[in-house]
């Protein structure tokens, strides 16, 4: 298995070209199997998840043309099962159900499973189909979806806010026959882009980025070009990184809007944020200030940066508290930063983090991609030489990690343990 080792102390300094967004980009990727013609992202990101993605694709039946960040799928599915060798590798797979279901009338996935980061269920999906009219039954670990006469617009009232879910009941909506609403829906940026790429497919949304979408249902979607948006996450990641060693960093390729909870909170710690149309400026010379967090849905902080952060609030003066509320067991991260000295107590929730002035190099090993990469940003600051094992959950949200760090002076190589 691969890991990192890094040897620390050295500010980040530089420029990173931010890549596109793994969350918009497995939503897209299912987009591909509702068109009749051709669908092309450009600006894709070159990942483990959406290499699986792919691969799922393609055993759907859909013929994939690749050059480099830019995918082309074309053809029909002629397979509508989503198997579980498939599906564990990645959870939002689930997205394949309401594009199948919509445009053939049937879909078999495999339930995801449990997750590190908690349970994770996917009831939200299956009663968005249900409420569009489809048949769908539970067995041998399998949601067996079913509208032989296709989908029927309805209202679909979220008792919470689900990214996946409102992306999947889109999806199914656009084309079901009439209007659907989806209420207490999520407003991520990833939602609008999701929606912009169908609505230049023919389909008919408004009111994405709100938490009302409405979704007049149409005949069939044609082909389009779309440009995957930057991740959010993977700027918010490095903007912590920049702060986190005292350097200096400008970020390209981005959308700042994207970013302003993060941002917020970062000026209030003593970070300096510039910004302009597409980019960002992020620098610290002092050592920053605590700042407590509490994660939200869209614009809410986002629980995706909340392992990153909690790794800069190790090293502020003074104590945060750092809440979590979108997802259980989601402080795995937690007892490797203590490996590496961080004072950290956790009570349900939330997480008192009390700031040290240095952490100490240790091995560590992560659960999840974010929390792999809080890990990485910690062992940066440290004098000496740390080492991040199972880095494989990494390679499924950073493109080109490494070398984008590499390039903005940390030490850092990839090693077979
Ligand atoms: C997406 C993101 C993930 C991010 C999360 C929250 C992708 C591919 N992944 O995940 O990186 O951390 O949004 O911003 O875009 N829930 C249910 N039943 C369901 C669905 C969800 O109870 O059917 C719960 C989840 O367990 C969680 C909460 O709802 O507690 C929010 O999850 P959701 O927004 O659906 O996350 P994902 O779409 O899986």
């Amino acid at each position: 298995m691969d890991a990192l080792e890094i040897t620390g102390g050295t500010a980040l300094r530089g420029t990173v070209k931010v890549s596109g967004a793994k969350n918009a980009a497995l939503p897209l990727l299912a987009v591909s199997l509702m068109g009749a013609d051709k669908l092309t992202l450009e600006n894709l990101p070159a990942l483990a998840d959406t290499n699986s993605m792919i691969e799922l694709l393609e055993h759907h039946g859909l013929t994939v043309a690749r050059n480099d960040e830019t995918v082309s799928f074309s053809g029909s599915a002629t397979n509508f099962d989503a198997p579980y060798e498939l599906v564990a590798k990645m959870r939002a797979s689930i997205l394949v159900l309401g594009p199948l279901l919509a445009r053939y009338g049937e879909a078999r996935v495999s339930l995801p499973g449990g997750c590190a980061i908690g349970t994770r269920p996917v009831d939200l999906h299956v009663k968005a189909m249900q409420k569009l009219g489809a048949t769908v039954e539970l067995a041998d670990g399998y949601i067996q979806a079913r509208a032989p006469k296709g989908l029927t617009g309805a209202r679909i009232v979220f008792p919470f806010v689900s990214v996946g879910a409102t992306e999947n009941a889109m999806m199914a909506a656009a084309l079901a026959r009439g209007t659907t609403e989806l209420v207490q829906a999520a407003r991520e940026p990833e939602i609008i882009d999701l929606a912009t790429c169908l609505n230049a497919m023919g389909a008919k949304i408004t009111g994405h980025g709100t938490d009302i979408i409405t979704i007049e249902g149409v005949d069939a979607l044609h082909s389009t070009n779309h440009q995957v948006l930057p991740d959010r996450i993977e700027a918010g990641s490095f903007a912590i990184g920049a702060a986190m060693t005292c350097g200096h960093l400008r970020l390209e390729t981005i959308v700042p809007e994207h970013l302003e909870s993060l941002f917020d909170v970062m000026r209030d710690a003593g970070a300096s944020i510039k910004t302009g149309a597409d980019w960002a400026e992020i620098s610290a010379s002092n050592r920053l200030q605590a700042v407590d967090i509490e994660t939200r849905p869209y614009p809410g902080f986002a629980t995706d940066l909340q392992a990153q952060y909690m790794a800069m609030m190790c090293l502020a003066d003074g104590s945060s508290v750092i809440s979590e509320t979108i997802f259980e067991n989601r402080f795995m991260h937690v007892p490797e930063l203590a490996r590496m000295g961080a004072n950290i107590i956790v009570d349900g929730r939330s997480a008192v983090v009390k700031g040290r002035e240095a952490l100490k190099p240790a091995p560590v090993m992560a659960t999840d991609l974010r929390a792999s990469i809080s890990l990485v940003l910690a062992a940066l600051t440290i004098d000496g030489v740390s080492r991040v094992n199972r880095i494989y959950h990494l390679d499924r949200g950073y493109s080109r990690l490494e070398q984008k760090l590499g390039a903005c002076g940390a030490k850092l190589q990839r090693i077979q343990t």
